[in-house]
């Protein structure tokens, strides 16, 4: 019986809020309502706090959701949504798209919404941003998006989106993209070649997804381009000689693809190679194609990129001397070019790494002797030469890397005496000398009281014990096969 009564009530309710309401208020009250219609849909919102304002009372002529919590008018019309953060739970079944001509901005990342984003999303045709990351939606990201022809910013990342970018998304059609971020989704198949016509993107994220197929040369044609993020996918084919056009791109993540072919000589033409590597809160300026089927040579240009601050092309199958001109990169501090099948010598010039921490040549070809140089290198915390072919004896002036706390020459052809300017390695924890023709005395470490690991096995060194720790728990391996 009450429920009889109820809906009169409300229906009365809704007649009396659409009469008393003057002709200039009717939109925002249309606006309002379809609103309502949503958050009643809602399953839940953890915030509580937030959502009680959105509300129509009986005695408030003004239906007016503009002073409704997250939500900003122009004029008497919703132009802004935002409930980022608001533990907002539900789906888009009933969101009113048709409802909201004049909306502008919606966010709503960092949510619970799941589902499908619906075709209608079409109809918010004066959306310029968009943002639904960090929520669980699904399914495949609706190819109507692309006729939000006023959009500069879409961010979709980490979602359950899957299938591929299509063609039919237009995406081409989204001329006025200044941000694409779909990264951390299942998207799979390949990235069409109409990403070339957004000639205003500036930051394209599309990785950590199973996108496949090659990089299209298109890219070459976003000239505006700051940001390339396409690592962790399974992206194939040459990269792009094109790229070399990007002259304002400062951050290229690739690595971790399967990419192969040549570093295009053109990439040494990108003189602002800035980008946030993603295991570090510093801000390296850094190249890392790494993990990947690069083959081909280093290129000598890479040396004009004098902002790069990180380099790392190891795991791949690069191919030739480390070019002289690479030590132009003053500003390195980590240089990872482990794994290849690089030859020759270090270059002499190698002292002018003056900022260098960071340094792996391991497991490749290289041969001839340890440049004196190497000592010029006075911040590297990090050594590792093994596996390589380095023959001759240790430099004497390896000793002024005081800074050195991990150093590893194992693996290789060196020859003659440890030199006794190795007691200045006073910050050593971890040495590796293994699988050397080292010779004479091993007392020189009685100095080493830092040394936490060592390993001199495969060598022709003698003498007692040192009495530093390293020595005293050192295994059996770790100390056989010398005299
Ligand atoms: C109200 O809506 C009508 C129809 O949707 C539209 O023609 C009119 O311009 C709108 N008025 C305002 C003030 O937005
Ligand atoms: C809930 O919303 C209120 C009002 O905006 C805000 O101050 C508070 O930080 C929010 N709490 C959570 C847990 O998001
Ligand atoms: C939404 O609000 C949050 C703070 O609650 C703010 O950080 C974010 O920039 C806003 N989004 C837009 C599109 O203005
Ligand atoms: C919204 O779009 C309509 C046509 O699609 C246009 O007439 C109107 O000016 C736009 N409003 C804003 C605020 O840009
Ligand atoms: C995409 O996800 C939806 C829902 O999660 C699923 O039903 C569909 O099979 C998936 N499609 C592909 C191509 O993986
Ligand atoms: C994209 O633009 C082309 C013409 O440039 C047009 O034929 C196509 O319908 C547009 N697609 C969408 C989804 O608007
Ligand atoms: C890449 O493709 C292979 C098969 O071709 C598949 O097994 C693998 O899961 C894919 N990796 C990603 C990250 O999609
Ligand atoms: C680079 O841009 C120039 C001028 O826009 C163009 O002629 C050339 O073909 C482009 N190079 C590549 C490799 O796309
Ligand atoms: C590199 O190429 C070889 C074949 O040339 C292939 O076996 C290997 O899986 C590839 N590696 C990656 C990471 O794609
Ligand atoms: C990163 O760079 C920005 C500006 O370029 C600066 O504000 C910020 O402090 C830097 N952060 C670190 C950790 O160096
Ligand atoms: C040096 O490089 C080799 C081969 O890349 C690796 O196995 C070893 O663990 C590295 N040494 C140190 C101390 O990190
Ligand atoms: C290592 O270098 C020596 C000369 O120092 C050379 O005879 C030898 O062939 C090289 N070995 C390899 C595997 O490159």
């Amino acid at each position: 019986m009450k429920r009889v009564a109820w809906l009169p009530s409300l229906l009365l309710l809704i007649v009396t809020l659409h009469t008393c309401l003057s002709d200039v208020e009717s939109n925002s009250t249309v606006e309002a309502l379809a609103l309502l219609n949503w958050k009643a849909s809602l399953l839940s919102l953890t915030n509580r706090s937030v959502l009680p304002s959105w509300t129509v009372s009986p005695g408030n002529a003004q239906a007016n959701p503009c002073g409704w919590f997250g939500i900003h008018c122009k004029g008497d019309s919703v132009s802004r949504i935002n409930l980022t953060s608001y533990g907002v739970k539900g789906t888009f079944h009933a969101f009113p798209f048709s409802s909201l001509p004049n909306l502008e901005e919606l966010d709503l990342s960092i949510n619970g919404l799941f589902g499908t984003i619906p075709p209608q999303i079409n109809q918010l045709s004066n959306l310029t941003y968009l943002d639904l990351s960090y929520n669980q939606l699904s399914g495949r990201t609706p190819p109507q998006i692309g006729q939000l022809i006023h959009l500069k910013t879409l961010h979709l990342v980490q979602n359950l989106l899957n299938g591929s970018i299509p063609e039919e998304i237009e995406i081409g059609n989204l001329s006025s993209l200044q941000e694409l971020y779909i990264d951390n989704n299942q998207l799979a198949g390949s990235i069409p070649s109409t990403f070339g016509k957004l000639k205003h993107l500036r930051l394209l994220h599309l990785s950590t997804n199973s996108l496949s197929g090659s990089i299209p040369s298109e890219f070459g044609h976003m000239e505006s381009l700051n940001e390339l993020a396409l690592y962790k996918n399974n992206l194939s084919g040459f990269i792009p000689p094109s790229l070399g056009n990007l002259t304002d791109l400062t951050i290229l993540q690739l690595y971790e693809n399967k990419l192969f072919g040549l570093i295009p000589e053109e990439l040494g033409n990108l003189k602002l190679l800035v980008f946030l590597e993603w295991a570090s809160c510093n801000n390296l300026s850094s190249l890392q194609i790494a993990r990947n089927n690069i083959t081909g040579r280093i290129p000598p240009e890479l040396g004009n990129s004098a902002q790069l601050q990180a380099l790392d092309l190891s795991s791949n199958h690069l191919v030739g001397e480390i070019p002289k001109k690479l030590t132009k990169l003053t500003s390195l501090t980590r240089l990872i070019l482990s794994g290849n099948q690089l030859y020759g010598g270090i270059p002499m010039e190698v002292g002018s790494f003056s900022q260098l921490e960071y340094l792996d040549l391991s497991a490749n070809r290289l041969s001839r002797s340890i440049p004196e140089t190497i000592g010029d290198m006075l911040k590297l915390y990090y050594l590792n030469l093994s596996s390589n072919n380095f023959s001759l004896g240790i430099p004497r002036q390896i000793g002024k890397l005081v800074q050195v706390n991990e150093l590893d020459l194992s693996h290789n052809m060196l020859s003659g005496e440890i030199p006794t300017q190795f007691q200045s390695l006073q910050s050593l924890s971890t040495l590796n000398l293994s699988y050397n023709n080292l010779s004479g005395s091993i007392t020189i470490f009685n100095e080493l009281r830092g040394l936490v690991q060592v390993d001199i096995a495969h060598n022709e060194l003698e003498g007692p014990i040192p009495d530093v720790p390293a020595f005293q728990n050192a295994s059996i391996q770790e100390l056989e096969g010398n005299c």
